[in-house]
């Protein structure tokens, strides 16, 4: 991938870049290194302000329903805000609408609607589909609210009188799908679906067209420097590496000024340009301004803005790592932390979209699989680093696999009264499981003991770099040791008239509802529902949740557990109800049954 080539005409010469030297003293702390705070410190050692944390999604496009491809990007932002708040951060989520532009101007007209209640229609399809999943954004942002446009007027402002905007004139290629810029060799020939000739980004197959007109450019060219020297000076400022990788290739290309209007004769559905009524404002300009927006741009964006994380797919990684930087430092802002990226889902090999009929629904499929299931499954196989694709038949398995089997048969047979008949946490017996070797416990219970201990040290690693897949990997492993243990001590072969036996017994439950609340505990970002019903079902209180409370096996240190002798709470029913094979029936959602080892 390279960077689109813009074409500047105006105003370009070395007098002009001696002169931008003094308003662009950058300022070394907009891009000061920045350490992931919660790997240091533990929580309490941090001041109030230190606890903030600012999480955004991309906003979405309204020119289409939601997909599972937008689900995801929101489920990944959401898992790292939930994440945040366990650990004790006051953590702000944004999410929301991006609804100017050309394509949602195109867009609403095919519908028949103006394009303000064709904007709300979608918008509320998105927030459904949100609030349906769990996303507990705590900020819904459409870019045709007021406090937007106060915030992008001001944004251009500013740009505007430090000198970085000025009249030039475009002509290029542009798409409007990708509402994108794009030079010569981004482009290639093909025929659209009447045969005729057309040219389309060779990136993302949209049908390119030739623009040529006068509008505002932004000094974009005299960043590359300032841009460079961030990414050098923060190796994670872009995750995962290879993305950061490409951003550094595509920063040694040319990097030419950057048109940031339209004529408002061929874009009406924009904000206008402040003092020139015949100009719209750049739509990506005023998306990525969202961010501010919501952090209270102007007046009282500092608590946030110095605390942004980005998470955004892979095809918007140039707005967001050169585009976006380089308006925020010609704005004298600091720039955001981390630029988290994800690859794409695809469907049978190819890109997800509606000409190509393959778009997979959000709604439907969360309701097929329930909310958490279809986000477990996500964030389980979506890999950050590549695309992934998608089959009904893979969330089955996984889903049956994990959730119901092997997480779900742990905590019936902990619980069954046949093994637990007082339904309580049981105690711990030293002396059947002592630190030493000698007692009831072989060699791998105590690897298992040594692995469970481990495992929020390993998840939180994974959690702040969104490897949420490694994250479950590594659940997932310990879920089967627990399991393993479990299985090998056999303890509905015990005898329950033999105290010494009662008492290796109880320690076996004690240890896996131990292991089954770590694992509740952790779950928690991914999957809320489950976890709260896990927890609960182990009378673990909403104050015992938190990443601070987490202290795997107390009694085996020889300290106290609150929950020794606690009784259970109820019994809620399954924790995931076994999914049945979708083949030759594939978008009909059937009756999910009961898993036969859960009941
Ligand atoms: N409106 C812009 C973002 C502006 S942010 C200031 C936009 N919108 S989008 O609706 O097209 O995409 C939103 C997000 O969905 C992006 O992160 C994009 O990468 C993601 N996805 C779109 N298709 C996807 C897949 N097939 N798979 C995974 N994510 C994908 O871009």
């Amino acid at each position: 991938m390279r960077l689109p080539f813009l074409f500047v005409t105006r105003a370009r010469g070395s007098v002009l870049r001696l002169q931008l030297r003094q308003f662009l003293s950058p300022d070394p702390a907009l891009w000061k290194p920045q350490s992931s705070t919660a790997l240091r410190f533990t929580s309490t050692q941090l001041s109030k302000e230190d606890m903030s944390f600012y999480i955004t999604t991309p906003i979405f496009y309204v020119n289409a329903s939601p997909h599972l491809g937008h689900l995801y990007s929101a489920v990944i932002a959401d898992c790292l805000h939930r994440y945040k708040v366990l650990q004790g951060f006051n953590s702000k989520f944004a999410t929301g609408t991006d609804e100017h532009g050309l394509k949602i101007q195109q867009a609403a007209k095919a519908a028949g609607k103006d394009p303000l209640t064709f904007c709300t229609d979608v918008s509320a399809r998105f927030k459904h589909l949100f609030s349906s999943c769990s996303i507990s954004y705590t900020d819904y942002i459409r870019t045709t609210q007021q406090r937007h446009r106060q915030a992008v007027e001001h944004f251009w402002s500013v740009l505007q009188n430090k000198g970085l905007i000025y009249k030039g004139s475009y002509e290029g290629w542009y798409s409007t799908q990708d509402e994108s810029f794009l030079t010569p060799s981004q482009v290639s020939d093909a025929l659209d679906s009447s045969g005729k000739e057309i040219k389309v980004s060779l990136e993302s197959g949209h049908k390119v067209e030739w623009m040529k007109e006068e509008n505002y450019m932004f000094r974009l060219s005299a960043f590359r420097t300032h841009l460079l020297d961030w990414l050098r000076g923060n190796p994670r400022a872009v995750q995962p590496e290879r993305f950061h990788q490409a951003v550094l290739q595509w920063l040694q290309e040319d990097l030419p000024d950057l048109s940031v209007s339209r004529q408002r004769s061929r874009l009406q559905w924009g904000i206008p340009v402040p003092g020139d009524a015949e100009q719209t404002i750049y739509v990506w300009l005023d998306a990525l301004v969202n961010y501010l927006t919501v952090a209270g741009y102007p007046d009282k964006h500092d608590r946030w803005w110095h605390v942004a994380h980005h998470v955004i797919g892979k095809d918007i990684l140039k707005f967001h790592a050169i585009y976006w930087p380089a308006f925020l430092l010609g704005a004298g802002l600091p720039l955001p932390q981390v630029v988290h990226v994800h690859s794409h889902w695809t469907v049978e090999g190819r890109k997800m979209s509606k000409s190509l009929g393959n778009v997979v629904d959000p709604l439907e499929r969360s309701q097929m699989f329930t909310t958490d299931g279809i986000r477990y499954f996500l964030l389980r196989q979506g890999v950050p680093d590549s695309d992934c694709d998608y089959t009904d038949d893979k969330v089955i398995k996984v889903l049956n696999a994990e959730l119901t089997d092997s997480l779900g048969g742990l905590l019936n047979r902990c619980t069954a009264p046949a093994l637990n008949p007082a339904q309580i946490y049981p105690s711990f017996c030293p002396q059947s499981f002592p630190r030493e070797q000698g007692g009831r416990a072989v060699v791998e219970d105590y690897h298992m003991l040594d692995a469970v201990k481990g495992l929020p040290a390993v998840v939180e690693v994974h959690y702040e770099s969104l490897d949420v897949y490694k994250a479950l990997e590594a659940i997932s492993a310990c879920v089967r040791q627990t399991n393993g243990f479990v299985q090998r001590h056999t303890p509905w072969k015990l005898d329950m008239r033999d105290s010494k036996d009662q008492r290796w017994l109880d320690t076996i439950i004690h240890v896996s509802l131990e292991c089954l609340r770590i694992y509740g505990t952790l779950l928690q970002p991914i999957v809320p529902e489950i976890s709260d019903r896990l927890l609960s079902r182990l009378s673990v209180q909403p104050s015992e949740r938190s990443w601070a409370a987490l202290n795997f096996l107390p009694r085996y240190g020889g300290m106290d557990c609150p929950f020794e002798g606690r009784a259970l709470g109820s019994d809620s029913g399954v924790l995931f109800s076994r999914l049945e094979s979708q083949k030759g029936d594939k978008q009909k959602p059937k009756k999910a049954k009961k898993s036969a080892n859960l009941k």
